[in-house]
């Protein structure tokens, strides 16, 4: 795949499909600006190289029309105060006021295009749409990683049409730390797989029956897993219909020699709320009308040991109702432990980043991915629609 590096941008309208989709509170307050930072390489890059900044991005899910709380206005300001430059910001993405707009540009300038997703087109992968947005460039570059999964035009279809493309820093790097921990990893390769619901998890799981040593499995979909050993689960959350694919999965990573680990006991309550009264049982304790909302001690301490010899770790989803405080322990824990531990480790997906962010060990970590959905694609060992149209501009 041709990457920025490789790229002439001195003097170029040169296109950044980023991906901003950052959490704004009620107020359009940007509450965690990673995203942002995570592109900040790419955008300084081609800057210092005299181009002519174009940056491009979703935010939310506004449904192909113009809802005002999506703005990427927010953007603006703080993508601003990080490059320490005047980020201007357009009222569109596309048609004669952002044209104009983008010939009266001169190299060191940044523009912001406002949210593709305001146009219904971009994410029905419309090429007349990618046509168009491809015309504001001399040269285009994804580094979008988080949505290279969908086939979205800004990313897919505009490679086509786009004079040149290529990838930015961000995707080659979400990329290759990926292809380090899944094609040729340092063994024991130890895949924690955790979050809420088994039926999103299992095509991550089987594709990874053919190459980890060992599964570490928690949050509600354990239950699913426990349910097809017999475990009376009480009144916890369970995919009925899905717990003889867990138990069949389950034979097959011993068939295949995978140490699988499920949790053996619990922290249990009547209701998710941060004053219920809690306990900790055994896993076939769990009494009639409570839930397993997290792994107990018992768990975390077995959990630890079987990766303490781990050289690569890959961690996708926690191991419990961690955002509500008393069932965050199980995952703090882990969040520890993997920092502590001496392997490659790459945490991505569902809530995991957050989790390691609240307990402070951000730079432990090998590597934290941006992607939630794209990275789970991954894991499946399914091709990243947008990588694979880069990847055949390439060559
Ligand atoms: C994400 O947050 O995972 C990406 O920005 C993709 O967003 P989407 O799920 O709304 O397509």
């Amino acid at each position: 795949m041709k990457t920025i590096k490789g790229i002439d941008l001195s003097g170029k309208r040169v296109f950044i499909r980023v991906d901003v989709n950052v959490p704004l509170d009620q107020h359009q307050n940007i509450t965690d600006d990673s995203r942002i930072r995570s592109v900040l390489a790419t955008l300084r890059y081609a800057l210092d190289h005299d181009a002519k900044l174009i940056v491009a991005s979703h935010l939310g899910r506004p449904g192909g029309k113009v809802v005002p709380e999506y703005s990427l206005a927010p953007v603006a300001k703080r993508l601003g105060r990080l490059l320490e430059k005047k980020v201007i910001m357009a009222t569109d993405c596309i048609g004669p006021e952002v044209k104009d707009l983008i010939s009266k540009m001169k190299p060191g300038d940044v523009v912001l295009l406002e949210n593709l997703r305001f146009h219904p087109q971009e994410q029905e992968n419309d090429e007349a749409f990618a046509k168009e947005l491809a015309s504001l460039c001399d040269v285009y570059i994804n580094n979008a990683f988080a949505v290279c999964h969908r086939a979205n035009a800004s990313v897919e279809a505009i490679v086509k049409h786009a004079p040149l493309a290529a990838a930015g820093f961000l995707l080659q790097r979400e990329i290759e730390y990926f292809e380090k921990a899944m094609d040729d990893p340092m063994r024991p390769l130890v895949a924690i797989v955790g979050g809420a619901k088994v039926s999103s998890k299992l095509g991550a799981i089987e594709n990874m029956l053919h190459n980890v040593d060992k599964f570490i499995i928690g949050g509600a979909l354990a239950n699913t897993f426990l349910a097809s050993g017999g475990f009376d689960l009480g009144k916890s959350r369970l995919e009925k219909d899905l717990v003889e694919t867990a138990g069949a999965v389950m034979k097959r990573a011993i068939k295949n020699k995978i140490k699988f680990y499920i949790p053996v006991d619990a922290v249990v309550a009547r209701k998710i709320d941060k004053k219920a009264s809690t306990k900790v049982v055994p896993i076939q304790e769990v009494p009639d009308d409570w839930m397993a909302l997290d792994i107990g001690p018992a768990t975390s301490l077995l959990y630890s040991e079987a990766l303490y010899d781990a050289k690569t770790i890959i961690w996708n989803g926690p191991m419990g109702a961690f955002e509500v405080d008393p069932f965050s322990r199980g995952t703090l824990a882990m969040v520890s432990t993997v920092a502590n531990s001496y392997a490659l480790t790459i945490i991505g997906g569902g809530d995991t980043d957050v989790a390691v962010q609240r307990a402070n060990e951000t730079d432990r970590i090998s590597y934290i991915s941006t992607g939630g959905g794209a990275f789970l694609t991954m894991l499946e060992g399914k091709p990243l629609v947008a990588v694979a149209a880069l990847e055949s501009a390439s060559g």
